[in-house]
């Protein structure tokens, strides 16, 4: 069973991806605005990934018998300078929720809740995973000033994402 202030930071979690969820839609229809495919595209997946790990944190509160109640999702932004700044708050969003993560393996370290520590593994190996892939497209972006050809190709490459929900033991 979860205590109830494990179950209220997880709920509030659930919020948290769900905005992660929301802001990466909102950058991906910025994209898609701008014909970017291959960037809307990536953003989407990333969209997808996000509503994953969601339903992942409500699916493990129902599992140890907690209460799965939902918050209100705030308005994502809509409108950014440039790409390069829209990869940038990417990032500091991610490092952002990788604090969250890290917060929530501390508060189940102190309640002794090896479980939820256990369940949270999987996120704490995933962020690392999410911040170098942001990280890489932001190399990518300044290796070609966001400008000419470099921009057509790594809109292509981008565009190659796919989210396929992975399996979770
Ligand atoms: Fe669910 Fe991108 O962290």
């Amino acid at each position: 069973m979860l205590s109830e202030k494990m179950n209220q930071a997880l709920n509030d979690q659930v919020k948290w991806e769900m905005y992660s969820s929301y802001l990466y839609l909102a950058m991906s229809a910025y994209f898609a605005d701008l014909g970017m495919t291959g960037f809307a595209q990536w953003m989407r997946a990333q969209a997808q990934e996000e509503l994953f790990h969601a339903m992942r944190f409500y699916d493990y509160i129902s599992e140890r018998g907690g209460r799965v109640i939902l918050q209100a999702i705030d308005a994502p932004p809509h409108d950014w300078k440039n790409t390069i700044e829209v990869f940038e708050e990417t990032l500091k969003h991610e490092e952002h929720v990788t604090a969250r993560i890290n917060n929530l393996a501390n508060l189940a370290q102190d309640e002794r809740d090896h479980a939820t520590g256990i369940f949270l593994q999987w996120f704490i190996s995933e962020q690392v995973e999410e911040e170098d892939s942001v990280r890489d497209v932001i190399g990518k972006l300044r290796m070609i000033n966001g400008e000419g050809q470099g921009m057509l190709m790594l809109n292509a490459e981008l565009g190659t994402r796919v989210f396929t929900p992975p399996v979770v033991a």
